[in-house]
């Protein structure tokens, strides 16, 4: 229905648009006849989704099919999600690790636009190091293969500030900087973007990627992430009034509320391809705060809520990471820029998470 009444609005505006526009009124039929064949060849621009279960995939699937319609965005994951997720429209279930399962889908449905969202996060990936290399390299390859044979015409493929490293300047973050990735996961997305560089400047290969933040979102929790404290803590703070950080109260990491990021992957994909100046993958911030300043702002909300830090293991990884990062080149090449801060993503998690906690 989404679909239905963005379409109306959106030849609503542009025969407005027409009117006020000084062409003679002959022309308004053609308008509209370019108008409802290029819609029509968007709809038939097919999608798919590779992780479609996930913590990112789950919203992404949502919000491009209300784009485009529920027809044209194929998800897949490894397993089969909620029935009411996997109903919601076609479901395909895909290894990414298996080429033949992935081509096999893309015939299928003849795709043109793959979003490769699966991945093992930081701190799953420091428990199974191979396990994280393969599934993070190899899902990669055989995406940009299938785009350098012509299969596929478009890829996005998540990276993360996780590619930056000790001994890169902490503040502010810039886009060009030292590169020391001393985690697992951050090893295979800074060669991922690597590669994505390589595929775009020898193969022609229109690969897309964003260095997202940790990412906070009510509907679907995220899994094994060193920023996943940020969304665990709403949930505690429902159920519980009180939560166990692990990690100490002054780390301060670059966060995203999902909302902004899945407006910025939707929107790095559909910029002209003239304007994606960096073919490696684009820093991007939101808001940067600490589990101190997060608890302080659950406060406002919940009086007695009370937070402890226990440090563990994703201590270390969390303090090799960026404070803040530095995302003027996507501000400047496609017209980034977020919405949410910390008070307002406080309010929309716990307005949210407290009809269903
Ligand atoms: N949120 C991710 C993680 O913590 C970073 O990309 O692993």
């Amino acid at each position: 229905e989404d679909y239905a009444f963005n379409l109306q609005t959106a030849l609503f505006e542009h025969v407005l648009g027409f009117l006020k526009s000084n062409q003679s009124k002959q022309n308004l039929f053609f308008e509209i006849v370019i108008f409802v064949r290029q819609k029509t060849s968007e709809m038939h621009a097919k999608i798919l989704i590779i992780g479609a279960c996930g913590q990112i995939g789950t919203e992404l699937t949502k919000k491009l099919r209300s784009q485009y319609g529920k027809d044209a965005v194929i998800a897949s994951d490894v397993r089969k999600g909620s029935p009411e997720f996997v109903n919601s429209g076609p479901f395909e279930v895909v290894n990414a690790l298996d080429f033949n399962q992935v081509e096999t889908v893309i015939e299928k449905y003849q795709i043109e636009d793959v979003y490769l969202m699966a991945a093992l996060l930081s701190a799953t990936a420091e428990k199974n190091p191979a396990f994280a290399w393969d599934l993070n390299m190899n899902s990669l390859f055989h995406v940009l293969n299938l785009a350098k044979a012509g299969k596929i015409k478009k890829i996005f493929w998540p990276s993360s500030i996780a590619v930056f490293g000790p001994t890169t300047p902490k503040d502010n973050t810039p886009q060009y900087t030292v590169m020391e990735p001393s985690t697992v996961y951050g090893i295979s997305k800074q060669s991922g973007e690597r590669w994505c560089e390589y595929y775009h400047n020898i193969f022609g290969v229109d690969v897309r990627s964003i260095r997202y933040p940790g990412l906070i979102s009510w509907s679907t929790p995220p899994g094994g992430g060193t920023t996943d404290y940020a969304v665990d803590i709403y949930y505690k703070a429902l159920s519980d009034g009180k939560y166990e950080c692990f990690l100490s109260e002054n780390t301060e990491l670059p966060m995203m509320y999902m909302d902004d990021a899945i407006r910025a992957t939707i929107s790095i994909m559909d910029a002209p391809k003239e304007n994606i100046k960096i073919r490696s993958s684009y820093n991007l911030a939101g808001i940067s705060f600490t589990p101190k300043e997060i608890a302080a702002e659950i406060k406002k909300h919940i009086p007695d809520f009370s937070i402890s830090y226990v440090p563990d293991f994703r201590q270390k990884i969390a303090d090799s990471w960026p404070s803040s990062i530095d995302d003027s080149y996507a501000r400047k090449d496609w017209g980034w820029k977020h919405e949410f801060d910390l008070e307002s993503m406080t309010k929309d998690m716990l307005e949210h998470l407290s009809e269903n906690v």
